[in-house]
């Protein structure tokens, strides 16, 4: 098991420097804006069954929506984030949690075929090789098993899709991302033979999304 990531690239250490600014004020900002989606990426993640990895879990905002007989471990980047998540285990007694550790979602220390969900809320777009945080998700889920990403997707044409393609470096400065498409996904679960079930959209006014796959058993 990893206990710092390794081969952090540029963009990892802009991301760990963006969420150190991030944790103290990250609760206020984004608890209620993200819940509706954040307990629907958790809810679809349950039903595949109770060995859950939360990746980019960061101060772990949905820890406390899983079901009680959830085996739920967290990962991410930041320690600042992380510290935050821990405090929350250990205030409400969330001990469905086993786990929290720092990892790059890129290179994921556990075996294959660990876990019955990988969910990842409003993480994919930032990481800098998102297919490779994609082929790990695979690898350390169970043939059958569930991958579910809550995010915002870029549009894939018109105005908004030029605005949010505009603002998009800036938005990487400061730890957001505007521009991603879930139609990048798509391809590659296509390329990898992993089952693509669909988007739906959820709070607020569908700009948030839930999109799930599935591993082939
Ligand atoms: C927008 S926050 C979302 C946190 C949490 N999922 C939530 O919904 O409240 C993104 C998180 O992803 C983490 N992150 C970004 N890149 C990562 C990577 N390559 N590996 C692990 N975590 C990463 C950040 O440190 C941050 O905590």
């Amino acid at each position: 098991m990893l206990s710092e990531p390794q081969g952090a690239g540029p963009s990892t250490a802009l991301m760990r420097k963006a969420y150190a600014r991030w944790a103290p004020v990250y609760d206020v900002v984004y608890d209620k804006l993200t819940e509706p989606a954040a307990r629907a990426a958790v809810e679809a993640a349950a039903e595949s069954g109770p060995r859950i990895l939360e990746a980019g879990v960061g101060t772990g905002l949905s820890l406390g929506y899983y079901p009680a007989n959830s085996l739920v471990c967290g990962v991410d980047l930041s320690e600042d984030m992380l510290r935050r998540a821990r405090r929350k285990v250990l205030r409400r007694g969330l001990t469905h949690v086993r786990g929290l550790q720092v990892m790059d979602v890129c290179r994921l220390g556990y075996a294959d075929a660990s876990f019955d969900a990988v969910v990842a809320q409003f993480l994919i777009t930032l990481v800098p090789d998102p297919e490779a945080a994609l082929s790990e998700f695979l690898r350390v889920v169970r043939p059958g098993g569930g991958i579910v990403l809550a995010n915002h997707f870029g549009q894939t044409e018109g105005p908004v899709a030029r605005v949010e393609e505009i603002v998009a470096p800036l938005c990487t400065k400061i730890g957001w991302s505007s521009d991603f498409k879930s139609t990048r996904i798509e391809a590659w679960a296509r390329r990898n033979g992993v089952e693509f079930i669909g988007v739906a959209p959820t709070f607020p006014g569908g700009f948030f999304k839930i999109l799930r796959m599935r591993k082939r058993g």
